[in-house]
């Protein structure tokens, strides 16, 4: 049976600055790939050079029927050094919001993707002065928002709390925990949360846009026995970062699988041949689980996918989890979720954060000769896009 989505709904597919753009060489992550290099941690280099193919990438996206590209703007370019702006890549940046919408397509900015100029590193969020800096960037980005309609201040804060959380703790000397189970340190949290709503001011103030973030959501699911020690975890990952969204315009919503929580925490993801290439479970009903959960915490705000999607090589197995996903999705739309767009993760194969294997784009690219090659998912969401239904 057709299912048809909502009037204007956003169908579109997400990349971010430092993934795609290549020689990104003012970020802390260009500097941790070339220093933890000997821990087996690769190489961003020119990366898909989208920041001179974005025409390229934005047209595949138009051309297959879709109609929204979410992409963001790297600080580190914008301010090279504290205080002092380019106006160069600011004028970069608008370009490529003027291009996205002579194509057809409604551009969805993001303002931090995980990135941080060097120079902020030092104490990054905890730093006296944070707030106020990454303010300063701000208004400085709102220069060029206008006529953009959505605006994601910072992605996935509370991962960015895992990480900074996590170098916080080897920092202190505590040996590091191959096995991973880092939660979002909750003092950084409070920072990003701070930073969050100072922005959502700016922006509003200067612009027309949406302003909201977007929160990874883990679809936690608790153990028989373990509801107090799920509801605790639940809040140290991701219910602190959806309240704070509270009055914003909208909420992200980034899903790629789910997890149990037993009385001990998270439990890891176990082996399984249906893993995805991160080694996370498949699990296209997560989408469903982390829109649900969104809404209890949040009530009725609006809702925009603005991450979803699976690292395999075997693209007919994207297509499967992709199709089921927006199942789910247009299940909670029925059930009342007041969801605007869906923003496949990603257009493009992508520098997964220190490795290159996981590939999560509907478009593959020879990353000798930066040639595109769509793959028959492009084509199969884009159909879905024109259509407007499943
Ligand atoms: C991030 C992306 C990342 C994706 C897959 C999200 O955590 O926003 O940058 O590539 O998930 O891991």
């Amino acid at each position: 049976m057709t299912q048809a989505f909502p009037d204007a709904f956003l169908w579109g597919a997400s990349t971010a600055a430092h993934q795609v753009e290549g020689n990104n060489l003012n970020n802390d992550w260009w500097r941790l790939e070339h220093d933890a290099a000997d821990f087996g941690v690769q190489f961003s280099g020119d990366a898909l050079d989208s920041y001179h193919r974005y025409e390229e990438d934005m047209r595949l996206l138009s051309d297959a029927g879709f109609n929204s590209y979410r992409f963001s703007i790297e600080w580190a370019r914008i301010e090279p050094s504290p205080g002092k702006f380019s106006r160069a890549e600011l004028a970069h940046y608008r370009r490529m919001i003027d291009t996205a919408k002579g194509l057809g397509l409604t551009p969805v900015v993001t303002l931090h993707h995980f990135t941080h100029p060097i120079w902020f590193d030092k104490d990054r969020w905890l730093a006296d002065d944070a707030v106020d800096a990454f303010c300063r960037y701000v208004e400085q980005a709102c220069t060029i928002l206008d006529g953009v309609e959505w605006v994601c201040t910072i992605n996935e804060p509370n991962v960015v709390a895992v990480n900074h959380g996590m170098q916080r703790q080897i920092a202190a000397g505590e040996p590091f925990r191959a096995e991973g189970g880092y939660l979002p340190d909750p003092e950084v949290g409070r920072a990003l949360i701070a930073a969050h709503q100072a922005a959502v001011k700016i922006v509003r103030s200067k612009t027309d846009a949406k302003v909201g973030w977007t929160v990874a959501n883990q679809a936690l699911v608790a153990a028989p026995g373990a509801e107090d020690k799920h509801a605790e975890v639940q809040h140290i990952w991701e219910d602190m970062y959806l309240e704070a969204a509270r009055g914003d315009d909208f909420i992200g919503v980034q899903s790629y699988t789910s997890q149990i929580v037993d009385e001990n925490g998270i439990i890891a993801h176990p082996e399984h041949p249906d893993n995805t290439l991160m080694g996370w479970a498949y699990r296209p009903d997560a989408l469903g689980i982390a829109v649900r959960h969104t809404r209890d915490v949040l009530g009725d705000m609006p809702i925009l996918i603005t991450e979803n999607g699976i690292a395999t090589s075997d693209d007919e197995r994207r297509i499967a989890y992709t199709a089921d996903a927006l199942r789910h999705l247009k299940d909670t739309i029925n059930d009342g979720a007041d969801v605007r767009g869906y923003l496949h993760w990603s257009l493009l194969d992508n520098f997964e954060w220190g490795r290159w294997e996981p590939t999560f784009g509907l478009v593959s690219v020879d990353r000798e000769t930066f040639e595109r090659h769509p793959k028959p998912s492009l084509q199969w969401l884009g159909s879905i896009a024109r259509a407007n239904a499943i």
